[in-house]
């Protein structure tokens, strides 16, 4: 059995006015009703060992939803609370120090994805666990669509024995020329950002590419503090500890990386206009969350839990509106989002 580890410390503020430092976008009631961190928990909560449950990482500040999350999934499990964010590379060490053994399979997620479909999700886990139990660091990729830049890049070398195919490299978060380049050589997918692999595979892996860190981590781990409901490791280690993400730590260098595709429906829901694809359009290409009403426009995405929000006569906008803040941008503009939260503060 598998026990997931949830990575739940980013802010997302692409997601600006929803997504704030208090109330970051895995916590958002964003589908349905539902946070992405519930519908993560919802899709690993079957492949998980009962016993153990989930190990979620989060910032202190958050430990009241993370706690509300796990009780409303009814699983076990450890709430690990990092005194300052010391990115990927930091998170996922910490959760394999805590796991239970070294043999553990974990499974890291990210917890602000959208995968809808639960059983494919289930599937591909599965398929990769005999891999992973052999003592590779499995990654799963899905089919680029286009040239991000905000991904990580995976070229895919030959079949391995048990399934999946090794990984010729690991590109990080290429420039959009090289993206480009990667796209028209074939054979490459992206990084869904899910991993697994047992604890002692990661560890000996950041023993190799990143030995400060993982030494940060074990002092942290040494100077923890438990209660009923949370560990807390120690604070002088953890932010004397570098910020790297696992991608360039371990990824972009690791040698026994295995890839397996996912070929289902898969969204890191990193902007507006991705949030907005999670919406059924009606006729007019309207994509209505709340109480939004479109009269002679089109393709518009409206998002308005609160009050009635009208657009008439427009085309190709996303509007947020919150109680204390309103965005409207245009399809295709949503990226830009990602200034608004500097640009206030340097405004004050
Ligand atoms: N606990 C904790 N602490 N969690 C963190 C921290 C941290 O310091 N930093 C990030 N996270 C969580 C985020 O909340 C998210 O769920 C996950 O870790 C991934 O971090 P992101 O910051 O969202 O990474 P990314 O989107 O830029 O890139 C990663 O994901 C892509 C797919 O969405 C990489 O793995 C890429 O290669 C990949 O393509
Ligand atoms: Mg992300």
């Amino acid at each position: 059995k598998i026990q997931p580890v949830i990575l739940c410390g980013g802010s997302g503020t692409r997601l600006w006015p929803l997504s704030r430092k208090a109330f970051p976008k895995q916590f958002v009631p964003l589908i349905e009703g539902k946070s992405l961190l519930a519908l993560t928990l919802e899709r690993v909560a079957m492949l998980a060992d009962a016993r153990l449950g989930a190990i979620l990482v989060g910032a202190e500040d958050h430990r009241f939803m993370l706690r509300e999350a796990l009780q409303e999934a009814r699983m076990a499990g450890t709430i690990l609370l990092e005194p300052v964010a010391r990115n990927t590379a930091a998170a996922m060490t910490l959760a394999a120090l805590e796991a239970s053994s070294p043999e553990q399979l974990l499974l890291f997620c990210p917890s602000d994805h959208h995968i809808p479909d639960t059983a494919a999700f289930a599937q591909m886990v599965q398929g990769a666990a005999a891999t992973a139990r052999s003592g590779a660091m499995v990654t799963f990729g899905v089919n680029p669509t286009f040239p991000a830049t905000g991904y990580g890049y995976i070229q895919r070398g030959a079949a391995r024995p048990a399934g999946g195919h090794a990984v010729e490299r690991f590109i990080e978060k290429p420039n959009a020329e090289r993206a480009q380049e990667l796209l028209l050589g074939g054979q490459v997918l992206w990084n869904a950002g899910i991993f697994l692999c047992s604890a002692g595979t990661l560890i000996a892996a950041m023993q190799e590419h990143a030995p400060d860190i993982l030494e940060k981590c074990r002092e942290a781990i040494a100077t923890s503090k438990r209660d009923a409901d949370f560990l807390r490791p120690g604070a002088e280690a953890l932010e004397a500890c570098r910020s790297e993400s696992i991608d360039y730590a371990v990824m972009e260098r690791h040698g026994d990386l295995a890839v397996f595709p996912f070929n289902a429906l898969w969204s890191d829901v990193g902007s507006w206009n991705a949030v907005a694809d999670m919406v059924e359009p009606d006729e007019a290409g309207n994509r209505i969350e709340g109480e939004g009403v479109a009269i002679k426009a089109n393709n518009n995405y409206i998002y308005a839990p609160q009050r009635c929000v009208v657009a008439v006569g427009v085309d190709d906008l996303l509007i947020v509106d919150t109680p204390d803040a309103l965005l409207v941008t245009r399809r295709g503009q949503a990226e830009l989002v990602k200034m608004v939260v500097p640009e206030l503060e340097r405004r004050g």
